[in-house]
């Protein structure tokens, strides 16, 4: 049985002020039909002998995510919650250990529930392409193609050639450094990490009890703990909070020795940031990224955003992001987008 297996934990700080702690960004229709994460799972539905998804987000957004599937008509889905967030090694682990509870074989296809996909029947060759490697026990991921040294992103060393067009990760770095980065570019043998991947529910409990074993006995213990009703699997708080914090690129995927990389082409993005999403969107003649009122005098290369009937207008100026909500308007350089995090560390910091 296959299952998807939804990441919806992250807090988007990076997109405010459109994306908030108590609507982030994965709920939001940023680009093409429905939210982030209702394109997720609508992705999944083209799989074969695709099961309903496990979800696995924060208590905080139980309404939010439940609501949502409904909407897109899911039925079935399990609902998951974290009373805290622990990244996603942890939360992938509780969604393989529900996964076992349904099928003792499992294969989990895990995704992030923010990134935009360009071409689905892509994606899904590739799935099927890499669903012959985790049922033999690999731990699979699937790269793309670089084209610039982004700092944060997985790069992946490709190994040996396996079946059909995959290889074996011969490195795995979690987040180099720019210069390093820059390395891997130039070298040409890297992929990133995309953050989705497809492996047995069983072989990745293996993976982390042989690389964080205190990790794995705490997230079993707390979701032994969990309570269950008709909506969600609620982890018990006291439990889940003596997990440590890992995310899977750390804690497993540089450390394991059977990953496999299965590249894919299929317009992917993580729309991590303002920027990202300019890149990845419909930009008109002049190169902006336009949503509701906006009015451009002599304006390039620039993402303008208004909310409801405020209108945006910007004359003799380039490489903008101009966001606004109603109570807050973001002015950024574009090429300073990754650095709106630090806005939202600020806000946090005076309650
Ligand atoms: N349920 C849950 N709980 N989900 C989480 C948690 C958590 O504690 N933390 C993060 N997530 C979700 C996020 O919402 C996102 O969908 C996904 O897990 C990945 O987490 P990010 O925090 O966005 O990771 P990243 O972008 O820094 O890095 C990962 O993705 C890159 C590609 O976008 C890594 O896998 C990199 O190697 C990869 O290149
Ligand atoms: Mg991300």
């Amino acid at each position: 049985m296959l299952i998807p297996l939804i990441l919806s934990g992250g807090s988007g700080t990076r997109l405010w002020p459109v994306s908030r702690r108590n609507l982030p960004k994965q709920f939001l229709s940023l680009a093409g039909h429905g939210t982030l994460f209702q394109q997720t799972v609508a992705r999944t539905r083209a799989l074969p002998e695709v099961a309903a998804p496990i979800v696995v987000a924060s208590e905080d957004h139980r309404f939010l995510a439940a609501e949502q599937l409904l909407e897109a008509g899911v039925e079935g889905a399990a609902i998951v919650l974290e009373p805290l967030a622990r990244n996603t090694a942890p939360a992938i682990a509780l969604g393989a250990l529900e996964a076992l509870k349904r099928d003792p074989e499992a294969l989990l296809l895990v995704l992030p529930a923010d990134h935009l996909i360009g071409d689905t029947d892509t994606f899904t060759n590739a799935v099927a392409q890499a669903l012959p490697l985790a049922k033999q026990g690999w731990l699979a991921t699937f790269g793309i193609r670089p084209d610039r040294a982004e700092t944060g992103f997985g790069y992946i060393r490709r190994g040996e050639a396996l079946e059909a067009g995959s290889f074996r990760v011969e490195r795995f770095v979690e987040k180099p450094d720019l210069a390093t980065a820059e390395g891997y570019l130039a070298d040409g043998g890297y992929d990133w990490n995309s953050g989705m991947f497809l492996f047995r529910a069983d072989r990745y409990l293996e993976e982390l009890g042989q690389h964080a074993p205190a990790m794995l006995a705490a997230v079993r213990a707390a979701h032994a703990a969990a309570q269950g009703d008709l909506d969600f699997v609620r982890v018990d708080k006291d439990a889940f909070g003596k997990v440590p914090e890992d995310s899977i690129d750390y804690a497993v995927m540089e450390k394991t020795t059977r990953a496999a990389v299965v590249p894919v082409s299929c317009g992917w993005s993580d729309i991590g940031s303002w920027s990202a999403l300019w890149l990845a969107g419909e930009r008109d003649a002049d190169g902006n990224l336009r949503e509701g009122d906006t009015l451009t005098v002599d304006t390039r290369n620039s993402l303008l955003r208004s909310h409801g009937r405020h209108l945006v207008a910007t004359v003799g100026v380039e490489d903008l992001v101009v966001v606004t909500t109603p109570d807050a308007t973001l002015v950024a350089h574009r090429d300073a987008a990754q650095e709106v995090k630090k806005i939202v560390d600020q806000l946090k910091a005076s309650g």
